[in-house]
């Protein structure tokens, strides 16, 4: 490192433990003192050196040379466990025939066909609760967001008893990511209960979407499903021989799922959290909802008249993005910022962090969906929360259909009176930030006796 300055180092580093406990304690506050610290910052995590990058600039260089910060680092690790080599975990190396092969599924032309799958799936779900019901928020967006992703990917491949069997297993094996994200090495590798519940799921998926696969492959009965468009996927630059193998497509499912559901969940729970604490901002979404939509559940053909509820989503990403802090490492020696990070380094960027930045949002802690009117007065980023560069969101667009979808259908078909424990700050983020528990009373809006100007009503 000589010849360069030193990277500084966030203040309040105990021995051994490092940063980790105010890291874990209060992980947005922290993240968001850095950038006085400098455009680069040091943090330690349990004996693990982190280099912070700080500055938008910056981390777009870093997103841009991604064979240089080349994925690696916790996220990834535990990602590689379960998800293999996906296009979102795989190296560099690896990866541009990858995304060749996976990008055309998420064209623009797919769209109105996943559409149909997401507005199938917010019927079934928002259309089945009954009046005065308290629901689990997070677990029924969540619920949705799953299986929207397993009928996009496997379509009518997939019975009802298989779908209910692996979104059972991805539950699990979502909640052992986030608890093992930030969990020593080790203690990941010990038997505990949870750790084999984890891993006992993880099994259990692989082997039930192999056997999935092979059927898909056998039937070549040409739906179009996320699925048989990977089967049929050839990368234009290679030859025949190039296309994914039933392997790789179980890590492609596993990707899809593991980067497609709480993270579009998350999104919409934040904007109807967020809502809930600005009447204005809640009036204007449910009369858009309302108004569009006349009592149904959004589809495609209702997205060009949601632009107020594209805005609040937006608005709520950037203010809680759902991939919060994101890991690298350097495959060779390098310079950021002036800095020289060896080999090895692990070097993380935040989306969170980035949006919180005064200079590129003024006041960033106030919730202003007007930000992105008409397309959003609002700077283009470097870096937004679906990242930047080679290795940015495949299903930006995807989420954005599904999310505005499914916050248009909550707000539009019900009345969501949300429980006073749900406005309270959110919990710990895990792999995804999401706002904790949050729950609510059910009405129908029709049959309201005073359906508005209550302090808390989500829609
Ligand atoms: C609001 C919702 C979403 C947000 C905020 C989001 C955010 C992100 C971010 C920040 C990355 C880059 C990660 C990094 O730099 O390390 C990413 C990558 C990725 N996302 Fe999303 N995502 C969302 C929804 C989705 C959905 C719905 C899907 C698929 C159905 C998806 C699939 C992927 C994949 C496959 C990658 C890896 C891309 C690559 O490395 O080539 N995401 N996402």
């Amino acid at each position: 490192m000589s010849g360069t300055p030193a990277l500084p180092l966030a203040p309040g580093a105990l021995p051994l433990l490092g940063h980790a406990a105010a890291f874990l304690r209060a992980p947005l506050e922290f993240l968001e003192k850095l950038p006085a610290y400098g455009e680069v910052v040091e943090i330690r995590i349990a004996g693990r050196r982190v280099v912070v990058v700080c500055d938008p600039a910056l981390t777009r260089t870093m997103l841009v040379h991604d064979r240089v910060f080349d994925k690696g680092g916790p996220i990834y690790q535990r990602l590689r466990e379960a998800g293999g080599h996906g296009v979102a975990s795989c190296p560099a190396s690896e990866h541009r025939r990858q995304r060749r092969l996976v990008q055309p599924a998420f064209h623009q032309s797919r769209m109105p066909g996943y559409a149909q799958a997401m507005t199938d799936r917010m019927e079934t779900v928002i259309g089945g609760w009954q009046d005065g019901q308290q629901v689990d928020l997070t677990r029924e967006t969540r619920r949705i967001t799953a299986d929207v992703v397993i009928s996009a990917f496997f379509g009518a491949g997939m019975d009802e008893a298989a779908h209910a069997r692996v979104a059972a297993d991805f539950t699990v094996m979502m909640a052992g990511f986030s608890r093992r994200m930030l969990m020593p090495e080790l203690l990941c590798t010990l038997p505990t209960p949870g750790n084999l519940r984890y891993r006992r799921a993880t099994e259990r998926i692989r082997q039930e979407l192999g056997r999935l696969i092979t059927r898909q492959r056998r039937k070549a009965d040409g739906a179009a499903n996320l699925l048989s468009l990977l089967l049929e996927a050839r990368d234009p630059d290679s030859s025949e021989a190039d296309a994914f193998t039933d392997h790789e497509l179980v890590d492609q499912a596993i990707t899809m799922f593991t980067a497609g559901t709480e993270t579009t969940a998350g999104a919409v729970c934040w904007a109807l959290h967020l809502a809930a604490t600005h009447p204005d901002v809640r009036e204007r979404l449910r009369a858009e909802a309302r108004t569009v939509l006349g009592g149904r559940t959004a589809t495609w053909e209702d997205l060009p008249a949601l632009g107020y509820t594209r805005q609040v989503l937006t608005e709520a990403i950037r203010m809680y993005p759902p991939g919060w802090f994101l890991t690298r490492e350097t495959a060779t020696a390098t310079d950021l910022g002036g800095h020289r990070l060896p080999a090895g380094t692990t070097v993380a960027y935040s989306p969170y962090l980035i949006g919180r930045l005064p200079a590129l949002y003024p006041d960033p802690g106030r919730f202003d969906p007007g930000r992105w009117q008409d397309g959003g007065r609002a700077p283009k980023l470097p870096v937004t929360a679906f990242g930047g560069g080679a290795r940015s969101c495949v299903g930006d667009r995807f989420a954005m259909v599904e999310g505005v979808l499914l916050l248009a259908s909550l707000v539009g078909r019900r009345h969501l009176e949300l429980t006073p424990d749900s406005l309270a700050l959110p919990r710990l983020p895990q792999l995804t930030l999401n706002p904790g528990r949050m729950t609510a009373t059910v009405t129908t809006p029709g049959q309201l006796a005073a359906p508005s100007g209550r302090p808390h009503s989500a829609s």
